[in-house]
């Protein structure tokens, strides 16, 4: 069966990855999780004190840009392919909040961008593909064949992601995350480069009151009448 590419956009926490990842499973597709490569990007940055609570060298992280390897790596047990920085399996440490602060301005570096598009456009190149992110129907795959934007107000997002955050055992306020969701949302909609935007001939879906099952459901179903 001819294969696709899938691009879903959206704001932060809408619940992207894991309508994603299911989708991907259901076609039996690659998904790649582009949020993971901006945060294994802010882990170094944070890890090599680039940047900080009031400092930011945007220089020296431009310069280091080539000692930074991102690679997946599938993990059977969890059915998903996990983030690595540099030979390192990095994924749990990039889903704190400490991380989630600090990597909207890290993706407001073009050069940053422009590095981790290149690499998101090799991996699809075979299309085949569930690419999840900010510019993914807009900037790093204009042509895919189907595009989802995903939508759900602030408050709906800032409480998935507290009750994920708790879950995993995270000890924060529902505040502080509505906060990060809002600064997080600002950030991404108003930079230069690529910003969070809906593509023109992308389909939106608000998933305030959707289940994934329904989402999962109705994507394969469109996905179906494109190939
Ligand atoms: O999907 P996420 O919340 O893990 O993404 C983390 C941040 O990375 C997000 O706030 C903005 C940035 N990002 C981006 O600029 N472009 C992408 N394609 C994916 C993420």
């Amino acid at each position: 069966m001819k294969k696709i590419i899938i691009a879903i956009d959206g704001f932060s926490s809408t619940g992207k990855s894991t309508v994603a990842k299911q989708l991907a499973k259901e076609l039996n597709y690659i998904y790649v999780d582009t949020g993971a490569m901006y945060r294994a990007v802010t882990y170094f940055a944070l890890e090599n004190d680039l940047i900080g609570e009031d400092f930011f060298h945007i220089e020296k992280l431009i310069e280091r840009l080539d000692d930074i390897k991102i690679t997946f790596k599938y993990n059977k047990d969890l059915g998903f392919a996990e983030v690595y920085l540099n030979g390192r399996n990095i994924e749990k440490d990039i889903r704190t909040l400490k991380v989630s602060r600090y990597v909207s301005p890290i993706a407001t570096i073009s050069e940053v961008r422009q590095k981790l598009v290149e690499q998101q456009q090799l991996m699809g190149k075979d299309k085949g593909i569930v690419m999840d992110g900010r510019d993914i129907g807009t900037v790093v795959f204009p042509d895919a064949e189907l595009k989802i934007f995903m939508t759900a107000s602030a408050e709906t997002r800032a409480k998935r992601r507290y009750k994920e955050l708790l879950e995993r055992g995270h000890n924060l306020s529902y505040e502080e995350v509505l906060e990060n969701v809002t600064t997080r949302d600002r950030i991404d909609s108003s930079r230069e480069d690529s910003p969070l935007r809906k593509a023109d001939n992308a389909i939106e879906i608000d998933n305030s009151d959707l289940t994934i099952e329904e989402q999962v459901d109705s994507l394969v179903k469109l996905a179906k009448t494109i190939v």
